[in-house]
């Protein structure tokens, strides 16, 4: 299989750290892409006409995207542990996902309109509604975490990505200050392998 990737992109990072935790990795060949709101790369394009990443060529030439069908795949290579299969563990773990990407989504956005928009065409209110996304994300984030544990799923590894990448981008915004339990809770879960190996830099 190959996956388009940059190293800086949280949803790259998920499906890695995915990859890892099923025994997967090895079989993943990196190809790196441009990840630009304006500027598509163009090799990605003509996999996905979204021009996103990640995209994941699989071993028989189908293309899959967005991040979450890549992880589903992969659970599904692997032996399925990483999402329980019904129920409510099953809708508890997708939403956790779904909060997690929330958050990347809102933060990816801000990351553009700061760096890749230019100057004059900034919108302050806008950069102010989607920061105002993480914020009540993460305090949902803080509530869930208190009670994780050693959990090791698609809802755990997308949080753990959505806190590497403020800790990444948005260092200043300081989310630990306001929230121990997620902040314990990701000092153990960042020290995994899956999640060392793909710290961004
Ligand atoms: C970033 O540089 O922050 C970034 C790169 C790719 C995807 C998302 C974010």
């Amino acid at each position: 299989m190959k996956i388009y990737y940059a190293a800086a992109s949280p949803f790259v990072r998920k499906c890695l750290v995915v990859a890892a935790e099923l025994g997967l990795r090895d079989k993943i060949e990196l190809v790196s892409a441009a990840a630009h709101p304006v500027n598509r790369d163009q090799n990605v394009v003509a996999h996905n006409p979204l021009g996103k990443i990640p995209t994941l060529i699989t071993e028989d030439g189908a293309v899959l995207y967005d991040s979450r069908v890549i992880c589903e795949y992969l659970n599904s290579l692997g032996n399925g542990h990483l999402l329980p299969r019904e129920g409510k563990a099953r809708w508890g773990v997708l939403v956790e996902q779904s909060l997690a990407d929330g958050v990347c989504d809102a933060a990816v956005l801000t990351r553009y309109e700061t760096f890749a928009r230019p100057e004059p065409l900034r919108w302050k209110e806008w950069i102010a509604g989607q920061l105002e996304k993480v914020t009540s994300g993460l305090d949902l984030m803080e509530a869930r975490a208190a009670s994780f544990g050693d959990r090791i799923d698609l809802g755990t590894i997308a949080f753990g990505c959505a806190l590497g990448y403020l800790d990444f981008r948005f260092a200043s915004l300081g989310w630990r200050d306001t929230r121990p339990h997620a902040a314990a809770w990701f000092e153990r879960f960042g020290a995994r392998p899956s999640m060392v190996a793909t710290r961004p830099t």
